[in-house]
């Protein structure tokens, strides 16, 4: 079997056309909190394609949890590792 170890947390930041403009300073953000938790082997951290949310672009999705938050900000990602990461 070649069953792949799950990461206890997946945030996938959307990269898509609309969303692309903001995705690398979001993905910034988790990265740093990533990095200053010691969170490497937990949180994995993906560009996702396109969702079909883009009146809410920027869209971030914070699995298993299944939580999707739009509009995102450099502040929110902040506010919503803390809560969706770290406090869970
Ligand atoms: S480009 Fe991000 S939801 Fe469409």
């Amino acid at each position: 079997m070649s069953k792949i170890d799950a990461p206890a947390h997946t945030i996938f930041v959307c990269d898509g056309s609309k969303c692309g403009k903001y995705s690398k300073e979001i993905r910034k953000v988790f990265k740093a909190k990533i990095k200053e938790n010691g969170l490497k082997d937990e949180v994995l951290l993906v560009k996702m394609d396109c969702s079909d949310n883009c009146d809410y672009a920027p869209v971030v999705s914070f699995q298993p949890e299944n939580v999707w938050h739009g509009e995102m900000t450099e502040k929110k990602a902040e506010k919503f590792f803390d809560k969706y990461i770290l406090e869970e």
